[in-house]
């Protein structure tokens, strides 16, 4: 359920027209909303009320400080892989005894970075990542919280980009290595054992992935138990889908109920990192039919956003929902939405049946909220979008277009190159 709906003819974000945002800030623009927002946040934490957990949303997804601020007051913890992700969560307020930081190419920079703010776990991916931790925190004088991330061998039928669970990808630690991983962290001067980890992929519409995951990390923390190896903390990831299409992924509450079912007398706190099942569906993307055009053997329609903006249907061939902003009630034609990138592969839906639109008309591109404009660039010098957030009646720039002067920033010519 998402608060963007046709009202008189048009589509509104909760109780503001989508055509009042575009006349003052222009077209493409990401617009966000507020009830949506709090909605799945809440959906998907309450799944595990009973429980004790922490819901920490996955700052890659969405990374926006507003919106990071906003699920921060709502009891989220974050998600983070990177420095950048860190230093936008503290910027919004977030705890940083909430925050979690995955990712398989931790520097030794942004390690320290999280050990002088003092995070709740690092989730260690390789042997070597362990060493770099244990060397930062040595340097630091401090102790180094973690967790590894187990790569289950798990398939979680989703696009091949988006799975990590499996045993050719790059991310995490075969089981049977993690194991005698966890004894080596055992030795180590300044590392403190806090965790268990996974992240199996993205975009799942099933639970039983999530199921043959848990039970087999089960199986390794009764192991470690066995080895006087105390794990507080149980990190399942994220990875619960939505619908973009026809896809039927569980209601969080299902996915809660299953979990918390088979996770049944375990004694460990519980993490999850949701991003997309959150703000997926809280998102749209805006944008204006530049030209519409007949090619030989198909319909063009040439519109202001392009692959740097949501490159999502060009990376993993991904469908969006497009709606005329009016709801114009013309007949249906076939036709490929394309931005104006000099790429082929530059589109955001193929041959796709819509209601027939006219130049300067106004497209919605639904379901943009996750891995949108967190993913978008400058490539083409096109200066990224403006995000919007939207509450009842009233409307926010959370972050501005960019302009032409922000595109060159910090580029400078070499002396040899000035004249004179
Ligand atoms: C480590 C980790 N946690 C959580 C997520 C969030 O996944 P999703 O948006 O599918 O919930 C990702 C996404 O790739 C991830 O890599």
């Amino acid at each position: 359920m998402h608060h963007f709906e046709y009202c008189n003819g048009t589509i509104h974000c909760e109780d503001v027209p989508i055509e009042t945002i575009a006349g003052e800030v222009g077209t493409p623009f990401y617009c966000y909303s507020y009830a949506t927002l709090t909605r799945h946040f809440n959906a998907f934490d309450e799944a595990f009320s009973d429980v004790d957990h922490l819901t920490c949303f996955s700052v890659k997804s969405c990374s926006n400080i507003a919106i990071l601020r906003l699920f921060a007051s709502l009891g989220s913890g974050m998600d983070i892989v990177s420095g950048g992700e860190l230093y936008r969560a503290l910027k919004a307020g977030v705890p940083p005894e909430k925050i979690v930081f995955s990712g398989v190419g931790k520097t030794a920079e942004e390690i320290i970075y999280a050990l002088e703010t003092g995070i709740l776990m690092f989730n260690l991916e390789s042997p070597q990542e362990m060493m770099a931790l244990n060397e930062c925190a040595v340097r630091l004088g401090r102790r180094a919280p973690m967790a590894i991330r187990v790569n289950p061998d798990v398939d979680p039928h989703t696009h091949p980009y988006i799975s990590t669970g499996l045993k050719e990808n790059k991310f995490g630690i075969n089981l049977e290595i993690a194991e005698s991983m966890y004894a080596q962290a055992r030795e180590m001067s300044n590392l403190d054992i806090v965790g268990v980890g996974c992240h199996i992929g993205s975009q799942l519409t099933e639970v039983s992935p999530f199921l043959d995951t848990l039970r087999r990390l089960k199986l390794l923390i009764e192991a470690l138990r066995k080895e006087g190896i105390q794990v507080r903390y149980l990190d399942l990831g994220g990875g619960l889908g939505i619908t973009y299409s026809e896809e039927d992924p569980p209601h969080p509450r299902e996915y809660g109920r299953a979990l918390l079912q088979e996770v049944n007398g375990l004694d460990c706190g519980l993490i999850f990192e949701p991003g997309r099942v959150i703000v997926g569906n809280a998102g749209i993307l805006v944008t204006r039919v530049l030209y519409t055009k007949e090619g030989p053997v198909k319909n063009f329609l040439v519109v202001d956003a392009g692959m740097n903006d949501l490159i999502r249907p060009s990376l993993y061939d991904s469908y969006h929902q497009i709606q005329p902003v009016v709801d114009n009630k013309r007949p249906e034609l076939q036709a490929d939405v394309v931005g104006p990138i000099c790429e082929t592969g530059d589109f955001l839906a193929r041959e796709r049946s819509l209601p027939r639109v006219e130049q300067g008309e106004l497209l919605a591109v639904m379901s943009a909220g996750a891995y949108g404009f967190t993913m978008s660039s400058n490539y083409n010098s096109r200066p990224r979008v403006p995000e919007i957030l939207v509450r009842g009646d009233a409307f926010e720039v959370i972050r501005s277009r960019e302009t032409y002067e922000d595109l060159v920033r910090g580029e400078r010519l070499p002396d040899f190159l000035i004249d004179g």
